[in-house]
Parts: structure tokens; C-alpha cells; sequence
């Protein structure tokens, strides 16, 4: 990851300053939330994306800059409420913004966030950005009531999990892409490219996301394991068991995800891993990893292009 910020590392840290002075507010709240969330760290990889792709395409302006901050904020706001409906408590390695605060601050200061996003897009004045990023929030707001009504429906398939993951995580990848050839005012060909390079890249992510919710390591990630199963989330891992395991395993996941439990956590791991559903899952990731490639070797050869095919094979090797 270090290594794939030197290929924009001034642009990066302009970022992160535009990001801190855009936090400032005269009410102390908003900024105690906001700066435990942001100073936390967290991977910074929707920025990146944006800075790269602008890069890969002759320039990274200032306008990206601004661009890449808003993506960020709108990130952390989807984290901040995230944490609320997941009841999760840990996140970037520290106490969830909800477990140290409460869960009203942790709403509002989302939406402090997610408002002083559309105040930098006004500030960009570019229409297109307007409209596809007022598009892109409201169907991320979708696919986390979409999943949100399907907890603890042991019926939910592929196709419903593709449905969502598509809309809560993926599309915020396509924007950044896509709003990065925007603003580098590119034709509507590359910009579909570079749409459905994100796209395809925040499937695989969010897959892989999936995985380390049964596989990963606390330490690493700074999010709890079992947090999915807690909700009754199915998730590929779990669609996956519901066909492979043995009929004792099936009946121990069904009967998890109707109860929306993480009780029994260690046995449904295990039989999610013993009948294979973690390889599967990191195969399919691996198929969207690889048409995101696709879209990106249409791209001419730039160390900012080489960059992003690196970001998008750690994003499918990662631990955290
Ligand atoms: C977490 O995203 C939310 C998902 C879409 C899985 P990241 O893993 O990019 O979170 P941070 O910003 O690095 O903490
Ligand atoms: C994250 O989904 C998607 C959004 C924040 C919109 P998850 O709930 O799977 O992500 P983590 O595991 O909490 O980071
Ligand atoms: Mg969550
Ligand atoms: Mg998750």
C-alpha cells in the first residue's frame, strides 16, 4: 500500500489535509467524532483510486484532489452509520465511533459528513459529478436497506448477494473511477471503462471483505470476526455452505442466520472453511479481480496504471 502511494504521494497528502481542514466545525461534537474516525487511518484506497486513475489519464488536478476528499468523506459516513446498523465495535483498530459515543452522534456526525461532501461537489461546480455522485449515495443508502431487510433469510442467493454488494460497496469504487475520467474530461468510452474497472473491483473487494469475516485476524483487520453472522448476513461464504456443507451444516448455518446469532461462531467457521466456501468465494473474487484488469489494460502503459493493477491485486491478497 506505502508503495503505491509514492506514485502520487504529494497528491496524497494533499488529500489528507484537505480532508482534516474540511472536518472543521464550530460544534465540538462533530469535530471529536469526526477526527476519531479519520485519525484512526483506514486504508485510504477509494482516494487512491482516484488519484491514480486521474494519473493513468494524463493529470491529477486540483479538482481531483477535491474529488478524492469527497469520496473519502463519503466513505467514512457510510462507516460511521454502518457501525450503528451492524452493531459493530471495532473499526480501524479502535472502538467503533459508536461504542465510544453512542449511537445518535455517530448518525448525525455521519450526516455532517455526507452533507460537507455535496458542499465540495457544489464548490467543484461540475454537473456530471452532481449527478452522478447524488446517483451513487442513494443507491449505496439502497443496498444497506436491501441487506438490511434480507438479514435473516436463509433463502437470499447469488444473484440477491451480487445485488447488494454491488450497490452498497462496489459503486462507490465505479464512482471514484469514473468521476476521475470526468473530471479529466475523457470521452464517454474511457469513462465507462474506467467505471466498470471500479465496479468490478469493488465486487471482488467486498468478496474478499467477506472472507476475512470468517477468516481474518482482529489484530490486522481492526474489525471483529463474526460481526456478518451476528446479523444474520448472508454472505457468500454462508450461500455457499448452504450447498456444499454436510446436512448437519446446513442445518447449524440456517439455523444461525434465522436466529441472526454469532453464538457458535468457531463451528460454522469451521464448516464454512472445511467445505470449501472461503476458496470459493476467494475464486469468484478473483474472476472479478480479473475483468477489472481487463478494463484497465485498455488504458495506455503509465506507472499510474501499473500502480492500479497493483492496488487491485492487494485487494483481493489482504489481511486488513
Ligand atoms: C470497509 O472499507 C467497508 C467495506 C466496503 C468493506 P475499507 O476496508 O476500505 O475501510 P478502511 O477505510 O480501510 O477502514
Ligand atoms: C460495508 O459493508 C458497506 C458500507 C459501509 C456501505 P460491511 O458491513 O460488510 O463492511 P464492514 O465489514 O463493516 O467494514
Ligand atoms: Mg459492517
Ligand atoms: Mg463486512
Amino acid at each position: 500500500m506505502h508503495q503505491l502511494r509514492a506514485t502520487v504521494a504529494r497528491e496524497f497528502e494533499q488529500v489528507n489535509q484537505l480532508i482534516v481542514e474540511q472536518l472543521h466545525s464550530d460544534v465540538d461534537m462533530v469535530e471529536n467524532v469526526g477526527h476519531y474516525i479519520v485519525d484512526a487511518g483506514g486504508k485510504r484506497l477509494r482516494p487512491l483510486l482516484v488519484l491514480l486513475s486521474a494519473t493513468a489519464l494524463g493529470e491529477c488536478s486540483k479538482a481531483h484532489i477535491t474529488f478524492a476528499a469527497i469520496i473519502e468523506f463519503i466513505h467514512t459516513a457510510t462507516l460511521l452509520h454502518d457501525d450503528v446498523v451492524d452493531l459493530s465495535a471495532l473499526r480501524r483498530g479502535r472502538p467503533t465511533a459508536n461504542a465510544k459515543f453512542g449511537n445518535a452522534p455517530s448518525v448525525l456526525v455521519g450526516d455532517f459528513l455526507y452533507t460537507r461532501a455535496f458542499q465540495l461537489m457544489v464548490r467543484l461546480g461540475d454537473m456530471d459529478i452532481l449527478t452522478q455522485m447524488a446517483e451513487t449515495t442513494n443507491t449505496i443508502a439502497e443496498g444497506e436497506v436491501l441487506q438490511l431487510v434480507r438479514a435473516g433469510d436463509d433463502n437470499v442467493g447469488e444473484t440477491q448477494y451480487l445485488d447488494v454488494i454491488t450497490r452498497k460497496t462496489a459503486i462507490l469504487f465505479a464512482a471514484a473511477c469514473y468521476g476521475a475520467a470526468t473530471l479529466s474530461s475523457r470521452d464517454t468510452n474511457t469513462r465507462q471503462q474506467l467505471r466498470d474497472f471500479g465496479l468490478n473491483l469493488g465486487i471482488a473487494f467486498q468478496m474478499i471483505d467477506d472472507v476475512l469475516d470468517y477468516d481474518g485476524n482482529p489484530e490486522a483487520m481492526g474489525k471483529n470476526v463474526g460481526d456478518d453472522l451476528m446479523e444474520g448476513k448472508v454472505t457468500l461464504p454462508l450461500i455457499h455452505t448452504l450447498r456444499a456443507g454436510t446436512a448437519a451444516e446446513q442445518e447449524l448455518v440456517r439455523r444461525a442466520i434465522r436466529d441472526r446469532s454469532a453464538n457458535g461462531i468457531e463451528q460454522i467457521a469451521a464448516a464454512v472453511k472445511r467445505c470449501g466456501a472461503l476458496d470459493y468465494t476467494r475464486a469468484c473474487a478473483q474472476r472479478y479481480h480479473d475483468r477489472a484488469l481487463e478494463k484497465l489494460s485498455l488504458l495506455p502503459v503509465t506507472d499510474a496504471r501499473d500502480a492500479l493493477e497493483r492496488l487491485t491485486g492487494l485487494s483481493i491478497n489482504r489481511d486488513r
